[in-house]
């Protein structure tokens, strides 16, 4: 460029950089928010442990004593976090083939629930993950049994049944919401049925929708203390699929569902907008272990700036069209909204 006289080289009528030239333009034409009310705080509780477990492959997160994970909620309201999602990790010794101790009303996870909402009434919705395979000896999300074949196949209707004994415990126990993530068939019109019977017709339903069979779930096994050898391909989308995710996600709604949810969150925000588009109800994206693990590592090696990756990475999942994101970063980044210009 030799001439920046004051005649424009170009003659443009639009420069979409006008809205871009200042800080405080750019915020006034944001199109897409993230804020703390967007984010959903995913927590861990374990048993039979006196201090905080850190969990290896998902460095800055712990398994959780009650008293560190009431701790963690507190911090979760003061940054303005709306919701936390609580998962149990029982004793080696409590598993068994069916996973009952999910269901038991002194088992981790109640345990858990109850001294949260004991404490911290209706400050934050407490959300309950309602699925089997943490309280499972297998690791699968529902009881085992032989088809006519002789294959080892998890058996949907009697995983349903448990599942409605979970959501009425988890209910009882102090739960505002309860998240089906097992992905049997019918699993969120038998939860209703069995809320409703029992009288918990306030307490609402996440379902997770479109959940994949994916290796994005890696590290979570780490987590839970899991040690889960095969896949979930039989239950789980396989991730060619769109088609499915909209079947799914209509018969939940049907089935009463109050949230839809994808999962994983990045390498299906295709999914995520989709669904968006025709959901009448809110749509929930997660955000997994294994991105966070993938995040985590790259930024300990100074390879990537962690702050702005893990900013753009929600805002990405947001624009994509979820109304609220399960994401492990949920209070460190209500922090970092805070404290930015408002
Ligand atoms: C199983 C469950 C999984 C996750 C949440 N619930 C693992 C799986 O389906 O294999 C994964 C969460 C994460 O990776 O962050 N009910």
């Amino acid at each position: 460029m030799q001439n920046l006289s004051s005649t424009p080289a170009l003659n443009l009528v639009t420069r979409p950089r006008r809205v871009r030239t200042t800080a405080a333009m750019r915020r006034l034409s944001a199109q897409t928010s993230l804020e703390p009310r967007n984010l959903i705080q995913v927590l861990f509780v374990r048993d039979g442990i006196s201090e905080p477990q850190p969990i290896v492959s998902m460095p800055g997160q712990f398994q959780h004593t009650l008293e560190s994970l009431v701790s963690e909620v507190q911090k979760a309201i003061d940054a303005g976090i709306a919701c936390v999602d609580l998962f149990g990790v029982p004793r080696e010794e409590d598993k068994d083939e069916t996973g009952s101790v999910a269901w038991a009303e002194d088992g981790i996870l109640n345990r858990g629930l109850r001294v949260l909402r004991e404490k911290f009434g209706d400050q934050i919705v407490i959300m309950a993950d309602t699925c089997l395979d943490e309280f499972t000896t297998h690791g699968h999300c529902g009881p085992l049994t032989q088809d006519e074949w002789g294959n080892e196949v998890v058996d949907n209707d009697r995983a349903v049944e448990a599942y409605c004994a979970m959501a009425i415990s988890q209910a009882k126990a102090g739960a505002h919401t309860v998240s089906p993530s097992g992905m049997m068939d019918g699993q969120v019109g038998a939860i209703r049925d069995a809320l409703d019977e029992a009288g918990y017709t306030d307490v609402s339903i996440m379902a997770y929708s479109a959940k994949y069979a994916s290796a994005f779930f890696g590290p979570f096994r780490d987590a839970v203390g899991s040690t889960f050898k095969g896949d979930r391909k039989t239950y789980q989308q396989d991730p060619s699929q769109r088609r499915e995710a909209l079947l799914e996600a209509q018969l939940d709604i049907e089935e009463g569902a109050d949230f839809v949810m994808v999962k994983p969150a990045m390498a299906y925000l295709d999914i995520v907008r989709e669904l968006a588009e025709v959901s009448p109800v809110p749509v929930a994206a997660y955000q997994v272990s294994g991105e966070y693990a993938m995040i985590e590592a790259a930024a300990e090696k100074g390879w990537i700036d962690r702050e702005r990756i893990v900013l753009e990475s929600l805002m990405g999942i947001r624009r994509a069209g979820a109304d609220m994101i399960l994401t492990y970063y949920a209070t460190e980044v209500a922090q970092w909204l805070n404290r930015s210009v408002r």
